[in-house]
């Protein structure tokens, strides 16, 4: 009785977890999630605008989770455009099933909603989720996930006292359809309206910069207290610059592992990258402080506007934050300062990650590579009059039938698995191909930037060894100052324009994984491939079969029970019925969790 209280309570909450004592072995915990993705009108920079919201939220709730659950997410479309949520740095084991893209998932049609269902297996660590098609992050769409290490495990830190979950990114007054409009017709989007943190716009900390009006973000804190401040970069595609007057930043992990702890007053925090950082709350509260993430690597004096302002306020504090914000950094005639920055971020190899092992004990350094890739950005170009951005001189087109799926049925010519591992010279060309990855190797990819901005490399399915950098053209010579002890593993690393970052990974997890650039325009342009890695004595043990309520497109579209166009249907799944669907839905987990 108590637990059918436990589950009719949680019906009246939107985002529900439906946790229970596990009685018996067999059963990692599961958790519920229902995002409902919608447009809202929002006036983040003073300019009333549509942004995606989640659950009504901008930027959308927590998903929070603990190593080895089952998360199960039920995505309700109600944009007027199709819909994926992606979840990179999950490592999705065994199930790029769920992974949320165009080369594994069809998308979720307007007015439908589809669930998710995954295992945080084996990870620790802060992320966050968003939509990946048509360029909506740009629009919204996103909140942090977090998985929670196991209770038997130690994490290398006292407990702070709470989490901050800290969204930066710079953000555009024009929707997402503009943005792709402006993009297909071949112009380049021109620099961004502002920077936004946690959806809101800059506190007002100059009054001829930011306009009066604004609404933005505060955030709450007790003196003497540390918190683990969550901090993501889910903007378009500026490096933002993160800092808190008069605060230490101590950096404690990166998207899944724990850093060997070191104190910055300013950190870059590229595209797409996640970090925590340890924050003590040291400070004599005279005044509140400021939270900036201010645009790297253009002319910043040009792009003053393109700063994002946050109020630091102690629950003691004497008055508002005044004067002008903490410097940016000052290494106009340093280019090495965020090379050296980037390669001091190194791993705890004494900490325990996910499993009570060192982070450590996985001897990266001594293994021998098996193929090396070089992938290659230039900046656009036209291709047959259309604006493309190209990875080794392909500019990969979305694939109508995801990749496993398009295996599965036997359907011929979906892709090719002809992508080159090295830059070719030859005509730049728009295809669908992609790395016939071995399973098991142990690679080495160098992400080489002909591009003149800074990029962000991220990989689905896997956390890579970032084990270098340099300017310049790589060469086999590269390798000799390879950090092969303690680099940070992580899933997404900057790449220098004019400079090159090797990465190692162990390719351990079957399905097809997306390599991309995170930033927005790039990719929408079509700088990603993927990677599909088979068992070749697949005998269904090291994959997962496609789930129960896998979605048909492309060539299997006449597999769909779906209509194709939108209709009354989808609304018979709504309303009442929505309550007896979650009770089922949570009937089930019941009698999961007791086998
Ligand atoms: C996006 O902006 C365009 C142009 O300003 C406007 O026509 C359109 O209605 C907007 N779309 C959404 C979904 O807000
Ligand atoms: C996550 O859930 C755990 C318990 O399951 C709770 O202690 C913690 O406060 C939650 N964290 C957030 C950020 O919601
Ligand atoms: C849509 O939501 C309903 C109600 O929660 C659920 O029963 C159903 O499985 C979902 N559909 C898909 C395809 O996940
Ligand atoms: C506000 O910014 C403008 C433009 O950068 C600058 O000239 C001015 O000195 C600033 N005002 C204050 C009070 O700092
Ligand atoms: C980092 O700064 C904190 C204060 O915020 C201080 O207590 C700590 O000793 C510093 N750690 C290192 C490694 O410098
Ligand atoms: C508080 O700290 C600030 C900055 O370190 C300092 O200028 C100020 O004098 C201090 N105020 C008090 C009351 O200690
Ligand atoms: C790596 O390659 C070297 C030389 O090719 C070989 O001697 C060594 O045994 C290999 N190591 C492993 C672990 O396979
Ligand atoms: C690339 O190919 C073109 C024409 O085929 C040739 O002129 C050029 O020298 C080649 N460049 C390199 C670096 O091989
Ligand atoms: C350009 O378009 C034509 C006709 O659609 C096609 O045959 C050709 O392959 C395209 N060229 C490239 C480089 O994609
Ligand atoms: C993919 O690679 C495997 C060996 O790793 C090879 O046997 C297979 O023929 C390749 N497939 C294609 C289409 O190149
Ligand atoms: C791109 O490559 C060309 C030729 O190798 C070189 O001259 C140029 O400096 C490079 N540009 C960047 C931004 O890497
Ligand atoms: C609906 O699907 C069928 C079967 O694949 C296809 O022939 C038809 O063109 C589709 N209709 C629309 C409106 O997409």
């Amino acid at each position: 009785m108590a637990l059918l209280g436990v589950s009719l309570f949680s019906l009246f909450s939107l985002v529900h977890i439906a946790l229970l004592p596990s009685l018996c072995f067999a059963a990692d915990p599961y958790a519920f999630y229902d995002l409902h993705v919608s447009y809202i009108t929002a006036s983040p920079l003073g300019v009333p605008q549509q942004v995606i919201a989640v659950n009504e939220k901008f930027p959308g709730p927590v998903i929070n989770s603990t190593t080895n659950y089952n998360v199960v997410v039920n995505v309700w479309n109600d944009l007027d455009e199709d819909l994926l949520m992606t979840w990179p740095g999950i490592q999705m084991r065994r199930n790029s099933w769920q992974d949320g893209l165009l080369g594994t998932n069809c998308p979720i049609h307007p007015k439908r909603n589809w669930t998710y269902q995954f295992q945080v297996k084996d990870q620790i660590g802060s992320y966050f989720y968003f939509p990946s098609l048509n360029f909506q992050r740009a629009s919204g769409g996103f909140g942090p996930f977090i998985i929670n290490n196991r209770e038997i495990i130690d994490i290398p830190f006292a407990e702070p006292d709470g989490d901050i979950f800290i969204m930066i990114g710079d953000w555009y007054t024009r929707n997402h359809t503009a943005l792709r409009s402006a993009l297909d017709a071949g112009n380049n989007l021109g620099m961004p309206d502002g920077v936004l943190i946690n959806g809101k716009g800059p506190y007002r900390y100059n009054t001829t910069l930011v306009p009066d009006g604004i609404q933005y973000e505060t955030v709450q804190v007790d003196p003497g207290k540390t918190y683990r401040v969550r901090v993501h970069n889910v903007g378009v595609s500026t490096c933002l610059n993160f800092r808190i007057q008069n605060h230490f930043l101590t950096l404690a992990e990166t998207e899944g592992f724990y850093t060997v702890q070191q104190n910055f007053t300013d950190l870059d925090i590229h595209v797409g990258q996640s970090y925590s950082f340890l924050v003590t709350m040291d400070q004599n509260a005279s005044s509140d402080y400021y939270i900036v993430a201010s645009a790297r690597f253009v002319n910043e004096s040009l792009w003053q506007r393109v700063t994002g302002v946050a109020v630091l306020h102690y629950s003691n504090s004497k008055g508002p934050a005044t004067g002008p914000l903490p410097d940016p950094p000052n290494d106009f005639y340093d280019k090495s300062r965020p090379i050296n920055q980037a390669l001091s971020i190194r791993q705890n190899v004494s900490a325990s990650g996910a499993r009570p092992n060192p982070q450590g004990s996985f001897h990266y350094g001594t293994i021998n590579v098996t193929e090396t890739y070089v992938l290659k950005t230039v900046p656009p170009v036209l291709i047959n009059g259309t604006l493309r951005a190209t990875l080794n001189g392909i500019s990969f087109v979305k694939p109508a039938t995801p990749i496993r799926l398009a295996d599965q049925y036997k359907v011929k010519g979906e892709y090719k698995l002809d992508f080159p591992n090295k830059p070719l010279n030859r005509t730049l060309r728009l295809d669908r191909s992609v790395i016939n990855a071995t399973y098991k190797g142990f690679i080495e990819v160098i992400f080489q930037n002909n591009d003149t901005v800074v990029q962000s490399f991220h990989m689905d399915g896997y956390s890579f060894f970032v084990v270098g950098f340099d300017f310049g053209e790589w060469t086999e010579d590269s390798r000799s100052r390879y950090n092969k002890w303690d680099a940070i593993a992580r899933s997404t690393t900057q790449v220098f324009p004019g400079a090159w970052t090797a990465v190692l990974v162990s390719l351990d997890n079957t399905g097809v994984w997306n390599i991309r650039t995170e930033n927005l325009d790039r990719w929408y342009l079509g700088q990603e491939t993927y990677m599909r890695i088979v068992n070749p004595e697949e005998n269904g043990e090291t994959e997962m079969a496609a789930p129960g309520n896998v979605l048909y497109c492309g060539a299997l579209q006449y597999l769909s029970k779906e209509p194709n166009t939108t209709s009354s249907a989808a609304s018979v799944l709504r309303g009442n019925s929505k309550l007896y669907f979650t009770l089922l839905v949570e009937l089930f987990a019941l009698i999961y969790t007791f086998c």
